[in-house]
Formats: structure tokens, sequence, C-alpha cells
């Protein structure tokens, strides 16, 4: 009775999958490495689903074009390119992949962050965090004297 079961799970999970013909994206990412001036290239490829496919990009939420040092091409049927030149500080962001077809659609995104940026960051925390360890020090400071006045 319980093999029964699992063989009609199985054969029903099987078919499921073969026919179900909605997109779906390989997940992408951008190099850690890329620096202000660098040119970073991100692909968005259907690893399944049914052609006629429509691809759209977005960056934070506004729909990317072909402008502004963006290159959108399409590779062929499966897969989008996204190339941005030269990357600078304000093409930070989350990128997304958007795909949909007759039975559906799937989406997947990627941050860019520069180098130069994460540096910014981790110095501006660490700045943070001095700033805290002195104020920390002179309250223990203040404590250790009233302690001792008594
Ligand atoms: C990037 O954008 C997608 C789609 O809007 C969202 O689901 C995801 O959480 C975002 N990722 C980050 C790290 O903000």
């Amino acid at each position: 009775m319980t093999m029964t079961c699992l063989k009609v799970f199985t054969l029903l999970l099987v078919s499921r999958l073969a026919y179900s013909d909605a997109p779906q994206i390989g997940a992408f990412s951008f190099p850690k490495e890329l620096d202000a001036g660098m040119r970073a290239s991100v692909q968005c490829a259907i690893i399944r689903g049914n052609p006629p496919f429509k691809f759209s990009w977005f960056k934070d939420e506004h729909k990317l074009t072909d402008a502004r040092g963006v290159s959108i091409r399409k590779f062929d049927e499966f897969t989008s390119n996204l190339v941005i030149a030269r990357v600078e500080a304000d093409s930070n962001g989350n990128y997304t992949c958007q795909v949909s077809n007759s039975a559906g659609f799937d989406q997947k995104s990627a941050v860019l962050l520069i180098k130069g940026i994460q540096f910014l960051l981790r110095n501006r925390l660490k700045t943070k965090s001095a700033v805290f360890l002195s104020i920390c020090k002179v309250k223990i400071a203040n404590v250790k004297n009233s302690q001792q006045e008594k």
C-alpha cells in the first residue's frame, strides 16, 4: 500500500516537472572584485521552461533600458546579457532579471556593490565602533573615579 502511494506520488511529481513550462532562471551574481571603472557583466539564463520568453531587467525596481553605459543583449532564446561598461558608485544596486512566458514568470536578483564603497562602509563602521569604545572608556573611568571618592 505504502509502496503504491510512493510510486503514484513519484509519477505525479515527475509528470508535474516534465509538463510545467513556466520559466526558471538560474542564479547569477556580480564578481566580488569589481571596482570603479571596471566592466560588469551578468547573464540571465533560463534553465527550465518553454519559449517564447519576455526578458526585463530592473535596477532597484526601475526598469533598465539600453542607455547610459548599460547594454542589454539577447544572446539566444534562453539567455539575456546585461553589461555595465564602467561601474561607478551609482551603479551599485539590486539588479533583477524578470522572465515571463504564457505559463508564468520567474525573477532572480543580484546585488552590485563595488569594492571602493565596501571599503568606505567598513571604515565608517570602524569609526563608529571606535567612537562607541571611547565613550565606554570615559564612562568606565568616571565610574572608577566615583568609586574611589567613596
Ligand atoms: C532585490 O530585489 C528583489 C526583487 O524586487 C527582492 O526580492 C530582493 O529581496 C532584493 N534583494 C536585496 C538584497 O535587496
